[in-house]
């Protein structure tokens, strides 16, 4: 917990936590036909500010359409979920989270929980928000909503948000798992306000992920920075090159590192090494685009209700509002 009025911070993912949790995902994945890594280990201080900065880039369209639904709904949003509490899933900077906390503030909005597995960017969000909100508790909690969901603050009336379209990036399965589990937090008279990026002209959506000057090639290679760094490994990131593909079956983006050459590379801290051949691909994201009914039907296996559905104008991303 910090001292500052009116902000606490718990933290269940700590240095250790994360270390352990970071070894497990690399012996795992790196050992893995076709290699993969978990997209949470992108955002260290660095990949946090390159993912700010993906969001000001012209090709990546969903933030700048959620928030124009938020702009459009938020006092919908307000007055269909009644709540006093705001918990934000994956929360980052919860900029656009504003238009939505406006509109809350003056008609009972009295907590606020940004929840994240990045504690600096939790903790400067946290900061900036308890200091526009003078009226609002913030209760910031560093983890993984993979993990640690049942550690969030219960009471008062809540409504869940979980936006910029992080729900794609889990995998079905986990999708699954992750959606029962919010859902069985959930209390009568809770909602969940989820953004979901919608299927769309492939060209577009490959675009997103593939800016023109280079920032998500750069947020990518992060990642190996970061196994350099946390697991002492010797990843040269400008020898792997940023490969997205549209996954037309799955209905999902896919992103990849290529090695460009046969190269090895040392993990001391999981005692072994990996080779990479050239051309070999490792797998750092998916993000799955969604139909409404897709959505409905993944909400409704959860035991969860959409009570209300709005795009933005041209109809590329979705802000749905459910409730149990
Ligand atoms: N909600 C913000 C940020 C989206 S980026 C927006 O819409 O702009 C995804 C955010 O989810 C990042 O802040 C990242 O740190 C966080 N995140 C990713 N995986 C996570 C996990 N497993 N548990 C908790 N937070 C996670
Ligand atoms: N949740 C975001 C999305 O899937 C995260 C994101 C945006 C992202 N651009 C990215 C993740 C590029 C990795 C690489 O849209």
């Amino acid at each position: 917990m910090t001292g500052r009025r009116g902000l606490s911070v718990d933290v269940h993912l700590g240095p250790a936590d994360i270390a352990a949790a970071l070894k497990g995902d690399a012996r795992r994945g790196l050992l893995a036909h076709p290699k993969e890594l978990p997209p949470k280990w992108f955002y260290d201080e660095l990949g946090s500010l390159l993912f700010e900065a993906i969001t000001r880039l012209p090709e990546y369209y969903p933030g700048r359409r959620e928030r124009e639904i938020l702009r459009h709904h938020a006092g919908d949003v307000a007055a269909l979920s009644g709540a006093d509490t705001v918990v934000e899933l994956g929360s980052g900077s919860s900029d656009k989270t504003r238009v939505l906390l406006d509109a809350m503030a003056g008609v009972g909005l009295r907590r606020f929980v940004p929840f994240d597995v990045s504690e600096v960017t939790l903790r400067s969000a946290g900061a900036a928000i308890a200091g526009a909100y003078p009226g609002v508790e913030v209760q910031g909690v560093v983890g993984d909503f993979e993990r640690h969901l049942g550690v969030l603050p219960s009471g008062g009336r809540r409504l869940v948000v979980f936006l910029g379209g992080t729900i794609g990036n889990l995998l079905p399965e986990q999708r699954k798992v992750f959606l029962t589990e919010v859902a069985a937090g959930m209390e009568r008279g809770d909602a969940l306000l989820l953004g979901t990026d919608l299927v769309k002209d492939p060209a577009r959506l490959v675009a997103a992920y593939d800016d023109a000057v280079g920032v998500t090639a750069a947020f990518n290679r992060n990642v190996l920075a970061v196994l350099n760094r946390e697991l002492g490994a010797d990843f040269v990131p400008p020898r792997y090159a940023h490969a997205v593909d549209w996954n037309v079956e799955d209905e999902r983006i896919e992103m990849y590192l290529r090695s460009m050459g046969d190269q090895e590379v040392a993990l001391p801290a999981i005692e072994t090494s990996v080779a990479f051949a050239d051309g070999e691909e490792m797998r750092t994201e998916v993000s799955a685009k969604f139909r409404r009914s897709g959505v409905e039907a993944e909400l409704g296996s959860v035991g969860l209700e959409v009570q209300r559905w709005w795009t933005d104008a041209a109809g590329d991303y979705a802000l749905s509002l459910s409730t149990r």
